[in-house]
């Protein structure tokens, strides 16, 4: 698998502490990769370095065919280059339709006419739905997306993200505060979007990671601790020693 992102002795110092550790880690074109890792491990640090808003003292970010340096570019510039990042709290328009978040996010970057103005093409419109479809919300497009449920608005905002294809989706613990079914759907919608982008999740729920069934990073201190299958690394001692707090 040719290699999308690849991160080479990275390391971050916050106040004389070293958040990341000579981190080197690597993710392919249309690869699912999960992170886990005890808190304060470097996840969330992770992602932060790879989006441009942390920048490591030390090490490599190299980026796409042509490898690029993600180090010497803007946080605008890294999305525009193809990096998505879902965060924690959902960012939709409470205010707006289904339709209209994922219509905004199509057409953001995309001239100077506000979006409210904007006149929708049909072509824009069978986007939008597909989208919805993908993200389980093909029903709901003319809800007020502030009616959506929690787990909902989690799947608009991937949509969201989707909507702007990016090459790697970054998501930071989506399961959170869903409910069971609701995490079934989002690893069900991560795994598909998956198969035309690289996604990388970290997520605490091993039920969740399970699911994903994919390769497994976990993060100890600022760097790799194993890396593999879950049970291959669920296996490994070193593992088992820091999760039992050993
Ligand atoms: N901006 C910052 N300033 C100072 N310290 C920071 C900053 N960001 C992160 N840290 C520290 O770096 C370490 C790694 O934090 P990080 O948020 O990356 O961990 P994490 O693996 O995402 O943890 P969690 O599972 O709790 O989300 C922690 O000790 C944290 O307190
Ligand atoms: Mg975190």
């Amino acid at each position: 698998m040719s290699t999308l992102l690849e991160v080479s002795g990275v390391s971050v110092t916050f106040d004389g502490f070293r958040a990341i550790n000579n981190l080197s880690f690597q993710i392919g074109k249309a690869e699912l990769r999960a992170i886990i890792g005890p808190n304060g491990a470097g996840k969330t640090t992770f992602m932060d370095i790879v989006t441009g808003k942390t920048r490591p003292d030390t090490g490599r970010v190299i980026w796409g065919d042509k490898s690029v340096s993600l180090l010497k570019m803007s946080e605008a510039q890294i999305a525009r280059a193809g990096v998505g990042r879902k965060f924690q709290r959902p960012t939709v328009f409470e205010d707006q339709s289904v339709f209209d978040n994922l219509l905004l996010a199509l057409k953001k970057d995309r001239g100077p006419f506000p979006v409210l103005f904007y006149r929708s093409s049909a072509r824009d419109r069978e986007r939008v739905e597909e989208l919805a479809g993908e993200i389980g919300l093909a029903d709901q497009l003319p809800r007020k997306s502030g009616e959506l449920s929690h787990g909902q608005k989690q799947w608009l905002e991937i949509g969201m993200l989707l909507a702007q294809d990016p090459q790697l989706l970054l998501v930071d613990e989506p399961a959170a505060g869903m409910t069971l079914e609701e995490r079934e759907h989002t690893t069900d919608l991560l795994v598909q979007a998956a198969k035309t982008r690289a996604v990388v999740v970290v997520e605490h729920d091993m039920e969740f990671v399970r699911r994903l069934n994919c390769k497994v990073t976990v993060l100890h201190e600022g760097a790799v601790l194993a890396e593999g299958g879950l049970d291959h690394v669920t296996a490994n001692k070193d593992v088992i020693d820091v999760y039992l707090g050993r």
